[in-house]
């Protein structure tokens, strides 16, 4: 029998950075210094990526461009990457991404792009436990309590079970 269903996902929204708890204010922060490590000469839009791992550290990326665009890659993943590769077995437990357009003082919203949350959904898998996203501009940050909110319907290691 044919059903309709649906799907909420749960957010919370803040006006500023200040209205953040303590520990997520203190990431967007890092997030927002990791933009000033992005090479972006072709889009000319400026990411960065702060992720707190379990063991207090915060592991910063950017995203890094090429002249052949695939080559390049985004601020999330720099930053996921570089933790795995460099902190193997310590889970990540939360991420915050802020960006800015060339030339501008005001940041913009970065949403992580569908190849980043399905590496958030592998991170959050190897975790075992929810990764908080946290994720705006000045005016508007959202944070997302898991990566489920973000990727539905997930595809990941127990799909192929
Ligand atoms: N980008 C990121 O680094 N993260 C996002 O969440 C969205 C997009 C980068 C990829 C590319 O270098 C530039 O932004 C424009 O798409």
């Amino acid at each position: 029998m044919m059903k309709k269903e649906r799907i909420e996902i749960d957010y919370t929204a803040y006006a500023s950075a200040e209205e953040l708890h303590e520990a997520d204010r203190e990431l967007f922060g890092k997030a927002v210094e990791a933009v000033n490590g992005s090479y972006a000469p072709y889009s000319h839009f400026h990411v960065g990526a702060a992720v707190l791992l379990a063991d207090g550290h915060v592991v910063c990326g950017a995203n890094q461009e090429n002249a052949a665009s695939p080559s390049g890659l985004c601020a999330e993943r720099t930053a996921l990457f570089y933790a795995h590769a460099n902190y193997p077995g310590i889970p990540v437990r939360a991420i915050a991404i802020a960006a800015r357009k060339e030339g501008s003082q005001a940041f913009s919203p970065a949403y992580p792009c569908g190849a980043c949350r399905q590496v958030l959904a592998e991170s959050q898998k190897r975790a075992g436990a929810d990764i908080r996203i946290i994720v705006g501009d000045r005016d508007r940050i959202l944070v997302f309590g898991s990566v489920d909110a973000l990727l539905p319907f997930i595809f990941d290691s127990a799909s192929m079970d």
